[in-house]
């Protein structure tokens, strides 16, 4: 891996990067491709790139956890894929199409409904959100009054655009660009998934105390091929200091399911 331009901190590779980047600028300014970002090769590379046979077993996972609420959400959760034409896949028991990367953000859903129980939910922030799809996905079941996602500048922006799609969510949602924000306290719910893990030491320590610290839960996943595994482990020393945590597995990557040592025993 090599990383020459900083870019907040992000440590994925330039080249992919910097095509990333570009397939989010270009889906802001260019409607035609924003009605296809979600099958821009450039974009899939870090995106929307869930294979079939992973979506089936994500769906699996989330069948067996709550079918009555699979059932019952489908096709609210469906709605992730109206926008961007994402690619999409036949499934046993499953209406029509669905794409394996909203099958994954079920599969998210339903394991922080899990940690939360029936605990009020108010509001979220999400760093490295990517387009906006776990909110989406997320706000089917979940009734919150603020979801604020932080992401690099120019995918802060694509999320906007993304979110504005949906009327019933979008002045819930606020995208903020992660040069402008700022210390968020009164956090219910943290969520990463695959972004701080692929983020600098420094910059995963400054997310922790400006927004980790404050939270009463947090779903993290790690993903720690290509990146750096001692940060993996210094991020964990510091949250065992307040946070009890469960810590599962997906694929290669780590979930960790955390609550602060306060709400789990007040
Ligand atoms: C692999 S993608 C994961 C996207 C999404 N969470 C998902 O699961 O589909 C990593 C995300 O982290 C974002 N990211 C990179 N550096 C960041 C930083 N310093 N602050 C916030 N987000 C960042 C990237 O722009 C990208 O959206």
């Amino acid at each position: 891996m090599t990383t020459t331009v900083d870019r907040n901190g992000w440590e994925a590779e330039d080249k992919i990067a910097d095509e990333y980047l570009r397939a989010c600028v270009e889906a802001v300014e260019d409607d035609s491709s924003f009605e296809v970002f979600k099958s821009n090769p450039e974009y899939t590379t870090i995106l929307e790139h869930v294979l079939k046979e992973q979506g089936q077993s994500y769906l699996n996972i989330a069948r067996e956890m709550n079918e009555e609420a699979l059932e019952e959400n489908l096709e609210g959760f469906k709605e992730n894929d109206k926008y961007g034409s994402p690619n999409k896949h036949v499934y046993p028991g499953i209406d029509g199409q669905i794409s394996p990367t909203t099958l994954r953000y079920i599969k998210n859903t339903f394991e922080m409904a899990f940690m939360i129980n029936d605990s009020p939910i108010s509001r979220i922030v999400e760093v490295g959100g990517g387009y906006g799809g776990l909110c989406k996905v997320l706000s089917t079941v979940c009734e919150f009054d603020e979801y604020i996602l932080i992401d690099l500048p120019e995918v802060s922006a694509l999320q906007r655009k993304y979110i504005d799609q949906f009327p019933d969510i979008k002045d819930k949602v606020k995208c903020i660009p992660c040069t402008e924000y700022e210390e968020i306290t009164d956090i219910d719910l943290f969520i990463s998934n695959y972004a701080l893990s692929e983020c600098s030491l420094e910059v995963q320590m400054e997310y922790y105390d400006k927004l980790v610290t404050n939270t009463k839960f947090a779903y993290l996943i790690y993903n720690l091929v290509n990146f750096n595994d001692f940060h993996y482990n210094d991020f964990i020393d510091k949250m065992k200091e307040t946070f009890t945590f469960d810590v599962g597995r997906d694929y290669e990557n780590t979930v960790i399911l955390a609550t602060q040592k306060d709400e789990s025993n007040p």
